[in-house]
């Protein structure tokens, strides 16, 4: 066993194909995609760790908290890749970008899987760590409420630990945002007002950022 066997890098580094003369730009545009699509994959096993964590309603808060963290640092490193991608113009995309055709991020599964994870998604999913964790949230104390918005302000008040959980949901609900409006501001840049390989736009991807998973959660500090 050596480094290039174990990471298989003799196929890694053969699936950066360019299908035009632009091979330097292209190179930039499929890597940071794949990249992406990796740390896609990294992100969407921390969730489903945390889905299941989340389903047992005695998991320890600090565990809860760690693996909110893992996902908040993999969608920093999700983020910084936007970067990578500046290093091509928008000149240079319109020159390679007819081959595309129908290719868009649009159709990314492991994308879709993380926002149906995430109780996002127009789809609905069975695996949803949105319900997993007001369940877990709602079976955290016995405390006489009026309204589950109140049961909520009271574990939030009351319960230090608690309250650390409650910011770290919404830590992760922000960076997601902040992957969207990133993507958004990259759009923008490339193609400006042009549809999209996948019939969409910027216009339209604008009306998607405000979508949290844990709204709820962002509605207490109305009352704090
Ligand atoms: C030149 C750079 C890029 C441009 C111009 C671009 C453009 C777009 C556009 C216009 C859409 C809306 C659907 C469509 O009409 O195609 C979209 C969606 C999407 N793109 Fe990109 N994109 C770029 C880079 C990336 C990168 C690096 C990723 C990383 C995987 C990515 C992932 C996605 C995903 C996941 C969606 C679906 C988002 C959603 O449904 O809310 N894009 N992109």
């Amino acid at each position: 066993m050596d480094y290039a066997s174990y990471l298989k890098l003799t196929q890694l580094l053969a699936l950066q194909v360019p299908m035009t003369d632009y091979e330097r730009e292209e190179l930039i545009f499929i890597t940071a995609h794949q990249s992406m699509e990796l740390w896609f994959k990294v992100l969407l096993v921390e969730i489903k760790k945390l889905y299941g964590l989340f389903l047992d309603t005695t998991s320890r808060i600090t565990l809860l908290l760690e693996g909110l963290n893992n996902c908040c640092l993999y969608w920093t490193v999700l983020i910084t890749q936007f970067k990578g991608i500046k290093a091509l113009s928008p000149m240079d995309f319109a020159k390679f970008r007819k081959i595309l055709q129908g290719a868009s991020g649009s159709q990314s599964e492991q994308y879709k899987a993380i926002e149906r994870y995430l109780g996002i998604s127009f789809e609905s999913s069975s695996c949803n760590l949105r319900e997993a964790v007001f369940n877990f949230l709602y079976q955290q104390e016995r405390f006489v409420s009026s309204s589950k918005q109140n049961y909520l302000l009271n574990l939030y008040k009351k319960s230090h630990d608690h309250a650390m959980l409650i910011d770290k949901l919404l830590e992760f609900d922000e960076c997601c945002e902040r992957w969207r409006v990133e993507h958004l501001r990259l759009v923008k840049r490339m193609i400006g007002r042009k549809i999209g390989t996948g019939y969409s736009s910027a216009e339209k991807l604008s009306l998607q950022i405000d979508r949290y998973a844990f709204r709820e959660l962002w509605e207490l500090k109305d009352y704090l």
